[in-house]
């Protein structure tokens, strides 16, 4: 097997003519690079152990063309595994890969006409920043007219175009992370893959390279998979959230619907600051632990372990509830001044801990007891959801 930035800058020619020989003309060349439609990615029941370690149960999976789609999930949930099976890097035990309707499970790399960013950029140091995003050009034989003209524009689009003469050693992370990103798109790919492409950075300039990721996505239209274990992140970027846990898909929605409508208890406590209050059945209704009755808008799933979801955005203060706001008491904690906002932390009957957040718009919110005193806090019917296990 090839190394992954060798496999994947490897001429791509799903033509039969490897085997030819002899110069190619220029159209020939720019039409092999030509921006090419991009695909529709299904995965089909597909499963992946090593040894006894599942790192992928019967996953089943549509991105959509032109998606950007996030794969969120947390450590070990195997989320690199089922982007590197896209990429071809991995081969699966069960279950089919498709691009539209072609079977692409046994596909070579450099055939899949992959653009991928890596955790680790994998940039030739030696290098200057045009010669980088120029590789993917040179190795596929065009012009160099085209080259140039490629080359130029990407760097435009990345807004690099100032640095191309730079050494790529000679930059900060932020500028070395979007050579990798023009290097992956600079060819047309119909597939773009990125493996936390932004970890190595700090907060603000990963906050920052969020949105351009989605901007400069959306311009060039290829279907994308972005793995991430960062739920804001995930949020921000994609168009839509498959959300993973120990090797399977757990739910796939857009972020409102992933935020909205949990349909687990894993994903309800994975997006969002969030705590999970078991409820029981009480007739035709449902009740907290301490048998305090609890009304939902939300449709209510069968089985006996449910739970309801406090948003800490969405709790209200006692000042803030109406009749028909459901009430909980809580015992205060702490309350945490972070600037923009205030968290209030409380206990709840049976010591589960509660949070409730308010953003700071006119400086201190008065009124709020000492440590150790009781408050009722309410949620009403309309945020009040209910899931499963
Ligand atoms: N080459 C390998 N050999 C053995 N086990 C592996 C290999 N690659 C992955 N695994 C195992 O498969 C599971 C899924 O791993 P994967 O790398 O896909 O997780 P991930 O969601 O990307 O995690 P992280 O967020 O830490 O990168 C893990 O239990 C991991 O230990
Ligand atoms: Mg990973």
């Amino acid at each position: 097997m090839l190394s992954r930035p060798e496999a994947l800058l490897s001429p791509h020619d799903d033509s039969p003519g490897d085997s030819r020989t002899g110069p190619r003309s220029a159209g020939e060349d720019a039409a092999r690079t030509a921006a090419q439609p991009p695909v529709r990615i299904s995965a089909r029941g597909i499963s992946k152990s090593y040894g006894t370690t599942a790192a992928l149960r019967d996953v089943s999976l549509d991105v959509k063309t032109g998606e950007f789609l996030t794969l969120l999930g947390p450590s070990g949930s195997g989320k690199t595994t089922l982007l590197n099976i896209v990429a071809g890097f991995v081969r699966l035990d069960a279950g089919q890969l498709f691009f539209d309707d072609e079977d692409v499970t046994l596909k070579a790399v450099n055939r899949r006409g992959l653009g991928m960013v890596f955790q680790n950029y994998a940039l030739f140091p030696h290098m200057t920043v045009g010669e980088n995003v120029a590789f993917p050009l040179r190795v596929r034989k065009l012009g160099r007219q085209e080259v140039r003209r490629r080359v130029d524009s990407v760097l435009r689009l990345v807004k690099l175009e100032a640095l191309a003469a730079r050494n790529v050693s000679a930059l900060s992370g932020g500028q070395r992370q979007r050579v990798a990103l023009a290097r992956a798109v600079v060819f047309s790919p119909r597939i773009v893959l990125m493996d936390e492409p932004l970890s190595a950075l700090d907060k603000s300039l990963r906050e920052e390279m969020q949105v351009e990721i989605r901007h400069l996505q959306k311009r060039i239209g290829a279907t994308t998979m972005y793995v991430t274990h960062d739920q804001r992140e995930a949020m921000t970027i994609g168009d839509r959230v498959a959300v993973m846990n120990e090797a399977r898909l757990i739910q796939c929605g857009t972020p409102a619907e992933i935020y909205q409508r949990p349909q687990t208890a894993f994903v309800a406590r994975f997006i969002g600051e969030s705590t999970l209050l078991p409820v029981r059945p009480q007739g035709a209704s449902l009740a907290l632990v301490d048998g305090t009755p609890l009304r939902t808008e939300h449709p209510v799933p069968s089985g006996d372990e449910l739970y309801l979801v406090l948003r800490a955005e969405r709790m209200l203060l006692p000042a803030e509830c109406t009749e028909k706001t459901n009430r909980l008491a809580i015992v205060l904690r702490d309350v945490i001044y972070q600037g923009d906002s205030l968290l209030i932390i409380g206990e709840a009957a049976g010591g589960m801990q509660v949070s409730l957040r308010r953003q700071l718009r006119h400086g201190m919110i008065g009124g709020l007891p000492a440590s150790g005193e009781t408050l009722r806090v309410g949620i009403d019917p309309d945020s009040a959801i209910i899931v499963g296990p």
